[in-house]
């Protein structure tokens, strides 16, 4: 036999008779086929290729003419109602199995570091809202520990709950638990690893920054107003003052340089100094005695081991108001963010679950934004969680600079997951994610476990899928479940 070479057209052998089944079709009478047809060459034995376009004549299935329809045009709703089965292709297979692709039914996988690679993220950083017991922090674990087989390492730096102790555990990591009676006590003016290649000058101007920015806005969020001049200058002497009696300073010694200031700054005699900061003084003090002293009152008594796959803070055992408790997150993660300020730390996540308890202080959030704008430079990706956006809005009126912060922050999320929200909530996500009437709808019906996925400029519905050992470790359910059952 010949070997077959291309054109790949149909061949007709010589005199085949076709089979037919069912009632035979009238006789097709081919036109006389045009001697310089270059569709149809023919073969040597005689035998002729089908043209290109099939067969000719009648009930050919052939148009003589060729079809021409004019354009359509329309919005992409009438096209959508014409056409509805246009499904995102996807964002390919790399990284974490996440669940399934609600719309085109495939497999989500997402990896925050590669898509910012694509170009397809501005930023690492995501954001996760959704009411109460939808299935954020479950989503918020399988991210966390379907990424340490990638080789990422997962922080939590404040766990009010107590809900990642045995997720951490489980992984081979730890829990830090802070508390009465724990005897664990962290120092939030740790200077954390010291980067390689770091002149002098640079470690401790940062250093400095990285104190300064944190006290102000733990003495802001206490007093609940903007510091003044003033007590701005005050509270740089205590910090000064503190440092020289140690290298490490912490709480308790820039407390007492505030309220029994002995050295002078310039413009600032020790009097002026001790009058100014008389009100620093005792909105600082609260997280050195009282409830929580033994929590931030010296040098730390718990090492942070960068070697660990996972480590998380717990909370769990602090009892306070809600200004209290966010100002005991900021100090847990001022610590935990130190610690990680490694170049060489690789990629981590770190993960602010109930993050809502920070976002009603605005002095909290500017620091927490600031800190994230380092964060990229470290390889760092953070997921914050959130019950809805108007946690947002909850922060200083409409106009003010808090707002802008919080709206900021918002901002520099790349990724944004929403899981069900209230009806009455549905139209500000919408507003604040810039979402299509379709994506909007899908809110108020999304069930547990399933998130409109915003990542960058595409979206998905996901339906986050938990094995049934990552449901029994994850589980916060176990307390409402009647024992019977
Ligand atoms: N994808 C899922 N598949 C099956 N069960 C799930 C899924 N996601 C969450 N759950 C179940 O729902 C319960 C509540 O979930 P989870 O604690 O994650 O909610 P949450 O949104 O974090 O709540 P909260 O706002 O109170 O923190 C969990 O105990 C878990 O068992
Ligand atoms: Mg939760």
């Amino acid at each position: 036999m010949a070997p077959w070479s291309a054109p790949a057209a149909f061949y007709e052998p010589a005199g085949a008779r076709r089979r037919w089944f069912g009632r035979r079709p009238p006789a097709i009478t081919r036109p006389a086929r045009p001697a310089t047809d270059p569709d149809t060459p023919d073969r040597a034995d005689g035998a002729a290729y089908l043209p290109a376009g099939g067969e000719t004549g009648p009930q050919a299935g052939r148009s003589w003419h060729e079809l021409r329809l004019p354009a359509h045009r329309g919005t992409s709703d009438t096209v959508a109602g014409a056409y509805p089965f246009l499904a995102e292709g996807g964002l390919g297979g790399h990284g974490v199995y996440i669940g399934q692709d609600a719309w085109s039914g495939g497999g989500f996988c997402y990896d925050p570091w590669v898509l910012y690679a694509d170009g397809v993220l501005t930023n690492p950083n995501a954001l996760l809202a959704g009411v109460v017991g939808k299935g954020k922090s479950c989503l918020a674990k399988s991210i966390a520990t379907r990424s340490i087989a990638f080789g990422r390492r997962v922080y939590v730096p404040g766990d009010p709950k107590g809900e990642w102790t045995a997720v951490a555990q489980a992984v081979g990591g730890i829990s830090i638990r802070l508390g009465p009676g724990t005897g664990n006590r962290v120092n939030p003016l740790d200077p954390g690893p010291r980067p390689r290649g770091l002149a002098d000058e640079q470690w401790h101007t940062e250093t400095a920054r990285r104190r300064r920015t944190l006290l102000g806005s733990l003495a802001e969020s206490s007093l609940g107003r903007p510091l003044a001049a003033t007590e701005h200058t005050a509270l740089d002497a205590a910090l000064y003052a503190a440092l020289e009696s140690s290298t490490t300073p912490t709480l308790p010694g820039v407390v007492q340089a505030l309220l029994g200031p002995s050295t002078s700054m310039a413009g600032a005699t020790p009097v002026q100094l001790a009058r100014d900061g008389r009100d620093l003084g005792h909105a600082l003090r609260r997280l050195v005695a009282g409830d929580l002293a033994g929590l931030f009152d010296g040098p730390s008594t718990v090492r942070f081991d960068p070697s660990l796959p996972m480590v998380t803070l717990d909370l769990a055992a602090i009892q306070g108001s809600d200004q209290l408790l966010a100002m005991v997150m900021t100090c847990a993660s001022a610590w935990m963010e130190a610690a990680l300020a490694d170049p060489d730390g690789g990629q981590r996540w770190v993960i602010y679950d109930e993050a809502w308890r920070l976002m009603r202080q605005p002095a909290l959030l500017a620091r927490m934004q600031s800190q994230w704008k380092l964060s990229r430079g470290l390889g760092i990706a953070n997921l914050l969680i959130v019950h809805r956006l108007s946690d947002l809005d909850a922060v200083g009126d409409a106009t003010s600079e808090a707002r802008a912060l919080a709206r900021g922050l918002l901002g520099d999320c790349s990724t944004k997951i929403v899981y069900q929200q209230e009806v009455s909530e549905s139209a500000n996500t919408a507003t604040h994610l810039g979402l299509t009437s379709a994506e909007r709808a899908q809110l108020p019906d999304l069930q547990r476990g399933e998130g409109l996925w915003r990542v960058g400029q595409h979206a998905f519905v996901v339906r986050h899928v938990a094995t049934e050992d990552e449901l029994a470790l994850f589980d916060t359910n176990q307390r409402m479940i009647p024992v019977s059952r």
